[in-house]
């Protein structure tokens, strides 16, 4: 497979490379460029091996291979090797006239499908790849452009001196932008046929820059574009229910941190959207490196981590808010990722103890039934994953080794007090 890759990446440039050349050794003034006739043979070379090539190459289509040699050629005789063979045959050795390259151009078709099969699978960088593609195309209609402007101010007797590929890329470049300076002008009616043309095309393009690209490049950073809209949604509303300045700032360090820990994104949401066995598959990858963190866990059966892993869900508490006071009923048990909190006596002066990352707290009210025995307060932003009573009962009855551990630990602390 990553010789096909490879070897679709050498259609792609030398498809370029003659779609460049082509067009521009044909003009009369720049027919030197016919002299390095090496990149042609090479260029031939590479379109003639292509055709055997996509004879057997392997094709996938949703998932089901076609199987045998002979489906594979007929799949290619029936759909692409048309193109291919008339991109690669060498009309012009065969009928003298360098004319007949233009031919080569037709292998574009392939070009333009290799591109749009990759931007239709979402992968990391697809917004910057479309915007590539887009340039590509652009840059490639420009110089085509450049090079008939060129060979209409050749017909009309424009001194060679002021007839360079720069200056007529100039035109084409103010032209198609609708910028149209007016110190280069059609001379010709040929010319001014042409540069009608050429205006028309650049307020369409114009029109599609518009619409689109600003729109790509919106989405290049599209989870920061989500979290800035959503900021400044709750901006007004905080402002309009005159919140006060001081729980507003609260709100946006909150905002703040879960940005830079998340990127913004509710873990919970993401997952939810997914299908079932993919869940539990990116819970595990989401939490693993936490669940390695918690001592106990450490060795645990795998069973016992995938099961945690599914139920655990993320929350993140601000600096010094309590994350339950005693008294309270008791409905989640607390694993602490990120952080640190105390553990305040019921009376609000004691501390018992201070817990980090890797800790968990709130069995005791789970495993006994009974309110909570004391105050936990976030000594600066947590991150924690919670599960609930029935899934931390469920845990507890499947995994007696947990369950005998979990105890253990809450009648250490309960002795403490
Ligand atoms: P719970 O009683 O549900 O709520 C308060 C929690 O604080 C309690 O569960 C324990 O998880 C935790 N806790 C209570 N006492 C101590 C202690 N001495 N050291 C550490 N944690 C404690």
């Amino acid at each position: 497979m990553v010789f096909y890759r490879f070897w679709d990446i050498l259609i792609i440039v030398s498809t370029t490379l003659a779609a460049i050349k082509i067009p521009i050794q044909l003009g009369s003034g720049y027919s030197r460029w016919a002299d390095l006739v090496f990149i042609d043979w090479a260029i031939m070379l590479i379109f003639i091996l292509d055709v055997p090539i996509n004879f057997f190459r392997p094709l996938s289509t949703g998932g089901r291979s076609i199987p045998t040699k002979r489906e594979r050629a007929v799949h290619y005789l029936k759909g692409w090797f048309i193109i291919d063979f008339l991109a690669a045959f060498p009309f012009q050795l065969l009928f003298g006239s360098p004319f007949f390259q233009l031919a080569r151009l037709i292998k574009l078709a392939r070009v333009a499908k290799l591109m749009h099969h990759r931007r239709r699978r979402p992968f990391q960088h697809s917004t910057l790849f479309r915007l590539s593609t887009f340039f590509f195309w652009l840059g490639l209609v420009t110089h085509w452009l450049s090079c008939g402007w060129l060979e209409l101010s050749a017909a009309a007797g424009v001194p060679e001196a002021s007839r360079t590929y720069l200056r007529a890329l100039y035109w084409c470049v103010t032209t198609l932008t609708t910028v149209g300076y007016g110190d280069i002008i059609p001379l010709t009616n040929a010319q001014t046929i042409y540069t009608m043309f050429v205006m028309v095309l650049g307020v369409g393009m114009y029109g599609y820059v518009i619409g689109n690209v600003a729109n790509l490049l919106a989405n290049i950073d599209m989870a920061r574009a989500h979290y800035l809209s959503n900021m400044e949604r709750l901006s007004t509303f905080l402002k309009y229910r005159h919140i006060p300045v001081a729980l507003q700032k609260q709100i946006y360090d909150y905002y703040a941190y879960l940005w830079e820990h998340r990127m913004g994104y509710d873990e919970s949401t993401v997952l939810s959207q997914l299908p079932a066995a993919l869940q539990s598959e990116v819970s595990i990858v989401l939490k693993q490196d936490y669940i390695e963190k918690i001592p106990f866990l450490k060795g645990a059966y795998q069973e016992l981590i995938r099961d945690m892993a599914f139920e655990l869900r993320p929350v993140v508490f601000t600096p010094g808010t309590y994350v339950f006071r005693a008294g309270d009923i008791g409905r989640h048990l607390y694993f602490i990722n990120h952080g640190q909190v105390e553990v305040i006596a019921a009376d609000g002066k004691t501390i018992y103890n201070t817990l980090k990352e890797g800790d968990f707290f709130g069995e005791i009210a789970l495993l006994s039934s009974r309110p909570r025995t004391a105050s936990v307060r976030t000594l600066d932003y947590c991150d924690m994953y919670t599960i609930d009573r029935d899934t931390f009962e469920k845990v507890l009855g499947h995994y007696p080794e947990f369950a005998k551990h979990v105890r253990e630990i809450a009648k250490t602390r309960l002795e403490k007090e």
